[in-house]
């Protein structure tokens, strides 16, 4: 019996993985241009890290965590989300001494045992940011500006939804507020939402079923209870926005599954996923670096969901990275094959991509074989064209035969070669 892939960890396979290698280079020069470094950080971690910031009564430290015990008895767990190990690392190296503002970004697989479906996966991959050291509402509107610019490079677009949590300060109120709404029509609603009002309260917002969303309408909103300087600071983050010209929507009910936000939180939300609909999300969490041992400094970030934005991109059937290589050498004979062994290693250590066969096929079986890797050319080579010292370079697109000088020696073949296929 063949062995497969776990249920909800999925293969790239070559043919996706041009569009996944477009979208990161297209993300790291977006984050470059606003400042942001990258960091790279270990995948697993100790599960307290997770605990302590996520929250313990949280679905993804309740259910869904990776965790397991080391060989030394420790419980470790694979990162279920990006901000809580590029907290570690900025607490556990200083960074802030460095440089009092640090802007960070990660890219890399995360690990969620959630019930795998369309966009939602348990191996899954974020670009995932982090602005460390700063509490000014600007910079709320300048991260939500560079993921709606990020989303606008890709081809994609997305409705930005804002909210705002509160702080410690004005928070409990608010919980007090919906528990009682929640108590008051506890007859309308899901079993887990009952169970929810007693331990995580906020959470109950983001069910999904019919009954209790349409009750939630009428439940008390979070912007009406914020502080003075939240209320202040929300004002501010919408105004950056809106001198930034970003389109967004305030949804005073958008929780989210984390627990460590407070202030600003929000969501790219897409109608073109079904039922997940977030392509991003994130928002500001101050407080939660001196909880995990560090410095009193503020923090805000957000992260993308890749796989969502390849699937958004698939269905705008949108192809610019399909892989393509610049030379196929077709090789016609022993002799050809050995001079062709020789001269693609010289075209390669020039700069060119190139490919060829070395299975004696015949020349159509390699011209099919040249089609499937996408060549922009292909060099035909054979004992004739050896002799005669002029090889015959085929543009693929225009089917254009062009002679190409094998004169002299493998390096000046290389020349001839590399002139045509950088002129046409
Ligand atoms: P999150 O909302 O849990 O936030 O995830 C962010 C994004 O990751 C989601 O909007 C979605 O696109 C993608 N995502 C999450 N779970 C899955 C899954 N099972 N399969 C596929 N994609 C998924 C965070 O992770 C926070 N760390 C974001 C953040 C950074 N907040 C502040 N800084």
């Amino acid at each position: 019996m063949t062995i497969q892939a776990l249920k909800g960890f999925k293969d790239i396979l070559p043919d996706e993985v041009g569009t996944w290698q477009w979208l990161e280079s297209m993300a790291r020069n977006v984050f470059h241009r606003f400042g942001f470094e990258e960091i790279k950080v270990p995948i697993l971690e100790k599960t307290e890290l997770f605990a302590r910031s996520i929250g313990e009564s949280t679905d993804i430290v309740e259910k869904e965590m990776y965790t397991l015990i080391d060989r030394n008895g420790e419980s470790i767990t694979m990162r279920p989300e990006g901000t809580a190990n590029v907290l570690r690392a900025f607490i556990e190296h200083g960074l802030h001494v460095r440089k009092p503002l640090q802007k960070l970004y990660t890219i890399g697989p995360m690990f969620r045992h959630e019930n795998p479906q369309k966009g939602r996966l348990r191996q899954f991959h974020q670009l995932s940011v982090e602005v460390l050291g700063t509490n000014n509402p600007m910079v709320d509107a300048e991260l939500m500006a560079m993921a709606w610019v990020l989303l606008q490079e890709f081809g994609l677009s997305a409705s930005l939804e804002v909210n705002s949590l509160g702080c410690p300060q004005c928070r409990p109120q608010y919980k007090e507020a919906l528990v009682s709404f929640l108590k008051g029509n506890k007859n309308d609603l899901c079993e887990d939402c009952r169970r929810r009002t007693l331990t995580n309260p906020l959470r109950v917002l983001d069910c999904k079923k019919e009954k209790c969303r349409a009750r939630y309408q009428e439940a008390p909103s979070i912007l009406d209870y914020l502080c003075p300087s939240c209320k202040e600071h929300f004002q501010a983050t919408e105004k950056g926005l809106q001198t930034l010209s970003i389109p967004y929507t305030i949804n005073s009910f958008m929780v989210r599954g984390l627990d460590y936000y407070s202030r600003t939180t929000f969501e790219l939300i897409t109608d073109t996923l079904g039922a997940q609909s977030a392509v991003g999300a994130g928002g500001r969490y101050d407080g939660l670096i001196e909880q995990l041992g560090g410095p009193s400094l503020p923090g805000i970030g957000f992260a993308m969901g890749m796989e969502r934005l390849v699937l958004m991109l698939s269905q705008q059937k949108k192809d610019p990275f399909h892989q393509e290589i610049d030379l196929f050498v077709a090789v016609l004979g022993n002799t050809a094959q050995e001079t062709g062994f020789i001269l693609i290693h010289a075209i390669r250590r020039k700069g060119l991509r190139a490919v060829m066969d070395f299975e004696g096929r015949s020349l159509k079986s390699q011209m099919k074989q040249a089609n499937r890797h996408n060549a922009r050319y292909t060099l035909i080579l054979g004992q004739d064209e050896i002799d005669k010292k002029e090889g015959v370079l085929r543009n693929m697109a225009t089917k254009e035969q062009l002679p190409v000088s094998l004169a002299g020696d493998i390096g000046s073949w290389c020349d001839a070669v590399i002139s045509i296929t950088k002129t046409q």
